[in-house]
């Protein structure tokens, strides 16, 4: 297993270190523009396996993408992150011409690798790449539901005062503060709503800071967050190597599903060797139901600042 991470900046460098850490790729290769950069994260990170305990063999590449050759995987996290008081959205000029290309470079030294889009506006980056590649639509991906998925389970322990490991719950939508759904209907303690130990109001709390959740960090850090990012990146990619059937929101090309079309958009998806296996159709409730379409809506806006 051949994982090629572009970007090494505080993202591609967590992704990287995270799944080493889970020890079940055989390489990982950095990528970035920034002369010696991805080698230097590299080495680095080469240097934790004795202590940290992983086989897994970690090389950098100042954009020379023949060393990313016959990747299983690819991880997309270039171009620029957002600054506080910034949408996602507003990076889309620059990052699209980013991701055209790198996408681009891999495919021609991977032909059959599965793309991770991480670079920002997501869902939009990953419609650029089923617009621009032409791959099936299994083998692009982008990530941002297991991330808002994972912000959403803190909020609820938190508000719960329990640990994350007792919480489920979804993240559906637009990777965005106003389009995504963290879904509070579907989420539980222990398999028990939560609405049996949460009032409605303090659910909606936990909606609303699960939405703002990486601007919360954005505006506290001064720039994107990363270890989550990074660790939800990671999951993914674990799940297609060990083709393990696990189910992520992921941002999905819909035809259909949900009664939505030509659209990249976070909705449930089980993952395996061959990427997205099966989207999962939730019932959704008329509410959430509408949300959606609002979200995609804001999502197809974007999507025509790309022409
Ligand atoms: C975030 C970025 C990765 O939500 O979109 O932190």
């Amino acid at each position: 297993m051949k994982v090629t991470i572009v970007g090494a900046g505080a993202v591609g460098a967590s992704c990287a270190q995270y799944i080493a850490v889970k020890n079940f790729a055989s390489e990982v290769v950095i990528v970035d523009i920034k002369e010696n950069y991805a080698e230097g994260k590299a080495m680095d990170l080469m240097q934790t396996s004795s202590l940290m305990g992983f086989d897994t063999k970690i090389t950098g590449s100042t954009n020379d993408y023949s060393k990313t050759a016959n990747s299983d995987i690819a991880v997309v996290t270039s171009g620029i992150p957002r600054k506080p008081g910034m949408t996602r959205e507003e990076l889309i000029g620059i990052n699209a011409g980013i991701v055209k290309s790198v996408t681009e470079n891999l495919i021609k030294h991977s032909p059959n690798v599965i793309l991770i889009i991480v670079s920002n506006p997501m869902d939009t980056m990953a419609y650029l790449a089923h617009k621009t590649t032409g791959l099936p639509k299994n083998r692009i991906i982008g990530m941002g539901g297991a991330l808002d998925s994972a912000r959403f389970k803190y909020r609820l322990a938190e508000a719960l005062g329990c640990p994350t490991s007792d919480v489920d719950g979804m993240v559906i939508g637009g990777h965005s503060d106003k389009g995504m759904i963290p879904l509070s209907s579907f989420a539980v303690r222990n398999s028990l709503p939560v609405s049996t130990f949460l009032s409605k109001e303090r659910i909606q709390q936990v909606v609303e800071d699960t939405k703002v959740g990486g601007a919360t960090l954005t505006k506290m850090l001064g720039t994107s967050a990363w270890y989550a990012p990074g660790s939800a990146v990671s999951e993914l990619v674990k799940a297609i190597a060990l083709d393990s059937k696990k189910m992520f929101p992921c941002s999905a090309l819909l035809e259909g599903e949900y009664g939505l079309n030509d659209i990249s958009i976070g909705v449930p998806c089980i993952l395996g060797k061959n990427g997205i296996e099966k989207i999962v159709e939730l019932e959704l409730t008329e509410a959430e139901k509408t949300k959606l379409h609002e979200s995609a809506a804001a999502v197809k806006k974007t999507n025509g600042l790309l022409d």
